[in-house]
């Protein structure tokens, strides 16, 4: 433990005030991959929960996703672009190392005065930019940030490798976070552990870490057994961790919203924590595993089911390469 002041004391000025998806049309189901590599849909279900997964085109990449996603929230939750004063994009596959994927967002919405970055923590990506984003506007230089994650990971997919290509797919959420007197936002979890950073990792300029050789070409590779393990062996520690800090309790949460990496790992984590699993909420079964765009597509998800009710108070929680992991508990606030 350190000394810190309890974040029960969690300070926020921001909520959320708009939410929007894209996932591209081309659809990757377990049959089709059944086609490519030796598995078949019964495996994958069982294994994974993943059932399809969406695909970008040859010239579609991270940044045209974001942009959807983005067009998708305004035109859902109307307000004046123009004074978006940031844009954060959470992604690992950008289309280039630079310029950012937030800065042709914000060229696509003629956001003239705005702080544009990338933000790479993989699938805690998205968290950890609306923890960022928190900040910026408690510090009071900011008062509308635009929060979009983003990925096409089938572009750097092994596509001969059963045991990862199973799991990745495309897609992108936004969501609008704005200045409000009483923030929404409860508390906050993160804990990195680089030892892990082998465990999966992809693309970069290196060709090995820790010993162990990167795939050839940039693709995924990764050792599932000890990022499951892992995952399941420490998610639940994190959620309890950031649940005390923020003085509440697993019974006062509506709904956990873990990263959707496999259906059978958040039955563990849930099972773990004490947590109804009918209550996690999710976006693997139809999208796969989208890194820091799964936690918004799984929020959007369930708003389109109607299920998502204002006041309602939610779990976010990333993890993945790193390893690292990022919680964030708040207040849902849109109708
Ligand atoms: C990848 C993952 C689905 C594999 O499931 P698993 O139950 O751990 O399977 P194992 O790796 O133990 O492999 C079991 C067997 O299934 C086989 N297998 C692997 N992929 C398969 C597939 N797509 N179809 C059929 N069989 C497959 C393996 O070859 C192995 O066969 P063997 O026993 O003859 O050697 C699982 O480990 C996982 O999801 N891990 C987390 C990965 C992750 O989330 N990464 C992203 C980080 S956010």
């Amino acid at each position: 433990m350190n000394d810190r002041p309890n974040p029960g004391s969690f300070y926020s000025q921001a909520e959320m005030t708009g939410i929007g998806s894209y996932v591209p049309e081309k659809r990757l189901t377990n049959d089709d991959l059944s086609q490519i590599v030796d598995t078949n849909d019964e495996w994958i279900v069982r294994r994974t929960g993943i059932r399809e997964r969406r695909i970008a085109g040859p010239r579609e990449f991270s940044s045209h996703l974001a942009i959807e996603a983005v067009r998708d929230l305004l035109e859902r939750y109307p307000t004046d672009s123009t004074d978006i004063d940031a844009v954060i994009g959470a992604t690992t596959t950008p289309d280039f190392l630079f310029p950012s994927v937030a800065s042709r967002v914000q060229q696509a919405f003629g956001i003239r005065r705005a702080l544009a970055f990338d933000l790479n923590a993989a699938c805690a990506g998205f968290v950890s930019a609306m923890q960022a984003a928190n900040g910026l506007i408690l510090s009071g230089a900011y008062r509308k940030i635009v929060v979009v994650g983003t990925e096409t990971l089938s572009k750097i997919t092994n596509y001969a490798d059963r045991s990862t290509c199973i799991l990745f797919g495309d897609g992108a959420g936004a969501v609008l976070l704005e200045r409000a007197e009483k923030g929404a936002m409860l508390g906050s979890y993160a804990v990195t552990d680089g030892k892990g950073g082998s465990y999966v990792m992809a693309g970069g300029l290196a060709s090995e870490l820790d010993g162990q050789p990167a795939e050839e070409g940039g693709k995924i590779g990764q050792n599932g057994r000890e990022v499951y393990k892992w995952a399941v062996s420490t998610i639940p520690d994190g959620m309890k961790n950031m649940l005390e800090k923020a003085n509440l309790s697993i019974a006062d949460l509506d709904w956990f919203v873990p990263h959707s990496a496999n259906l059978r790992m958040i039955e563990a984590i849930c099972e773990r924590l004490g947590f109804p699993f009918e209550r996690s909420l999710h976006s693997v079964g139809p999208y796969g595993n989208t890194s820091a765009a799964s936690i918004p597509l799984a929020l959007d998800l369930a708003v389109k089911e109607g299920k998502l009710k204002k006041g309602e108070r939610i779990a976010l929680y990333g993890f993945g390469s790193g390893l690292a992991q990022a919680g964030l508990v708040l207040d849902w606030t849109l109708e």
